[in-house]
């Protein structure tokens, strides 16, 4: 356990854990003004985390802007920065793993193989190190929500975990540090994901229509934008990521950069 985290538990703080990878942008500082609002203590962990990068991901070129990060969290006013190394993480022969079965399987654990696996060890070394009362995960990774939530049951960890809804730009596209891969006009292509959200969750609150329908209605919307290419469209059940169910999630190749969004049908789209 962190040395900054033993004391605030023995002066009876609330502890609040913000976990992320860096390059952050207003979706991560709504986790950080949430968790500070809720706790009398914040820690946010700032770890690219290797073990849930495949080959040819993102790795090495993943964003970065330290100065900014430790900027915006000072203003925010957090209690501490947990920034540890890859070989403090993971020191030679460190060789355990963290699987949870089903719910990190279909999308983007069939999309990703390894990728929650590797998601799932850092959260749980995560949350050993800082021992919060509280995480915060945005529901911008869904599937990262569900995984977290059964992890942090079935080990017995005893911290709530809290979901903040997804921070949108202007035209709906959600925030994500990936969005800086992307030029112009693929910036501009990139408002059909959210644009196909906003029309499903209409068509669906209509009524009237099967979530096949739907389904293929959000398709419809995707294939139109000639710099998207489809990896996968699923209507799934929110714990369980198997479908029927109404939360719409996908994921869509723009250009070279794999995008990843959702919505529940049943909840009006923002904006
Ligand atoms: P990262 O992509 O940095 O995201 C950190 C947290 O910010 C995640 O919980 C993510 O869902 C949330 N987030 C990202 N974009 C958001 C948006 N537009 N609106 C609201 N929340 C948003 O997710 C990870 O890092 C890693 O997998 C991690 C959990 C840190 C484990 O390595």
């Amino acid at each position: 356990m962190l040395e900054a985290s033993r004391g605030w538990r023995v002066g009876g703080h609330t502890i609040g854990l913000v976990p992320t990878m860096g390059a952050l942008h207003a979706g991560h500082m709504s986790l950080v003004e949430r968790a500070c609002r809720d706790n009398s203590r914040v820690v946010v962990s700032i770890f690219v985390n290797p073990l849930q990068f495949g080959p040819g991901e993102d790795l090495d070129r993943y964003p970065k802007s330290p100065d900014r990060d430790l900027d915006l969290l000072q203003r925010a006013g957090v209690a501490a920065i947990y920034k540890p190394t890859a070989q403090a993480m993971y020191p030679p022969g460190a060789s355990t793993r963290i699987q949870v079965l089903d719910v990190a399987d279909p999308l983007e654990g069939a999309a990703r193989p390894g990728h929650f696996e590797g998601v799932a060890t850092v959260v749980a070394k995560l949350f050993n190190a800082t021992e919060p009362d509280r995480a915060y995960f945005g529901q911008k990774d869904a599937q990262q929500v569900a995984v977290v939530k059964r992890l942090a049951i079935d080990l017995d960890t005893g911290i709530e975990i809290r979901v903040c809804p997804t921070v949108r730009e202007a035209d709906g596209l959600a925030l994500s540090s990936r969005n800086a891969y992307l030029g112009p006009q693929e910036r501009k292509a990139a408002g059909c994901l959210s644009a196909a959200l906003g029309q499903a969750a209409l068509a669906y609150r209509a009524g009237g229509r099967s979530l096949d329908e739907i389904r293929l209605r959000i398709l419809g919307t995707l294939k139109a934008e000639p710099l998207a290419r489809v990896d996968y469209v699923e209507l799934v059940d929110p714990l369980t990521f198997t479908p029927p169910g109404t939360l719409a999630v996908m994921a869509v190749w723009i250009g070279k950069t794999r995008l990843i969004d959702n919505h529940d049908l049943a909840q009006p789209f923002p904006g």
